[in-house]
């Protein structure tokens, strides 16, 4: 595996440009459950119960509890020495960086990434479907205040502005994101099964576009066919040390 990082770490000192994409695995040491595999998400919960658009109009309020359960949840998560790697790779690379995450956990942020690109939206974030507007709003709704009332046109037909089942991305986002996957000279992926259509695609672009692929997992996944290597390994032990040979 040293072999491994040592050859991303060159290939990464020779790059100007290099895009990111994180999975619900980068978030695992921080306390906060992946979606497949042991203990995850989907293994308790219904899709079909808390993430769907059909699930959110059948029950508004049980769907919004769902979600406040998780925001509470991942509000007490700190970001762990993956994502801070992740900070350090901005810095370096300046606008040459840039991060796709399909988490919603905001753990990027927090931990201090700028050019974060979230696929699926962010659990601290309200969309009002009657004014469209989104607000990052990290209170806590009491019970009694769900659905949450629009700050600006006080209507009640808010949701979390995630991206549930079924449910389109957004296309310029989605556009951007393959853009950003075309373009880089190194495409890192982490912590994601590739589960999921569009993310799932991005490393795929970045092959066929030539580029250098790397997949820090902690197994093999269905992005592992794209890369150029796969570093086994939790990523909040294997980052650190790929950051180690980058900086020496
Ligand atoms: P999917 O694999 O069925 O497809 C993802 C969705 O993206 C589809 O509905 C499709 O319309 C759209 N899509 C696919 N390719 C696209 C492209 N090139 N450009 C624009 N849109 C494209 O995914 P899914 O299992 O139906 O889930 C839908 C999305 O919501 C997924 O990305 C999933 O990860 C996400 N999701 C988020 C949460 C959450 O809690 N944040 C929960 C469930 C699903
Ligand atoms: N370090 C690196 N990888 C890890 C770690 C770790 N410490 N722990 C788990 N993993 C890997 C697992 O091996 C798995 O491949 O993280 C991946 C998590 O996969 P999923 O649970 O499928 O999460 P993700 O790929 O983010 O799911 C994609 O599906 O349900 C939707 O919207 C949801 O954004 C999510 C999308
Ligand atoms: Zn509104």
């Amino acid at each position: 595996m040293i072999e491994r990082i040592k050859k991303a770490a060159d290939k990464i000192k020779k790059a100007k440009r290099i895009t990111i994409l994180t999975g619900a695995g980068i978030s695992k040491a921080s306390g906060i459950p992946t979606f497949r595999g042991e203990d995850g998400l989907w293994g308790k919960y219904s899709i079909s119960e808390f993430a769907t658009l059909e699930a959110f109009h059948k029950d508004p309020k049980k769907v919004w509890q769902w979600y406040n359960y998780r925001k509470k949840l991942i509000k007490q998560a700190e970001p762990n020495k993956a994502h801070y790697v992740l900070v350090e790779l901005e810095r370096i690379f300046k606008d040459g960086f840039a991060l796709i995450t399909q988490n919603i956990d905001n753990l990027h942020t927090k931990a201090g990434n700028k050019s974060v690109y979230e696929l699926h939206g962010n659990i601290f974030e309200v969309k009002c479907l009657i004014c469209n507007k989104i607000y990052h709003d990290q209170t806590i709704y009491k019970d009694d205040q769900l659905p949450p009332k629009c700050k600006y046109c006080q209507s009640i037909r808010t949701r979390p502005n995630v991206v549930w089942f079924g449910e389109s991305l957004d296309v310029e986002l989605i556009k951007k994101a393959m853009a950003l996957a075309a373009s880089c000279d190194v495409f890192i992926s982490v912590g994601t099964s590739g589960g999921v259509q569009p993310a799932a695609g991005l490393p795929k672009i970045a092959q066929r576009m030539g580029k250098y692929v790397v997949e820090f997992n902690a197994e093999y996944s269905a992005i592992s066919m794209f890369a150029d290597d796969v570093i086994i390994g939790n990523a909040e032990k294997t980052l650190p040390m790929l950051l180690n040979y980058l900086t020496r």
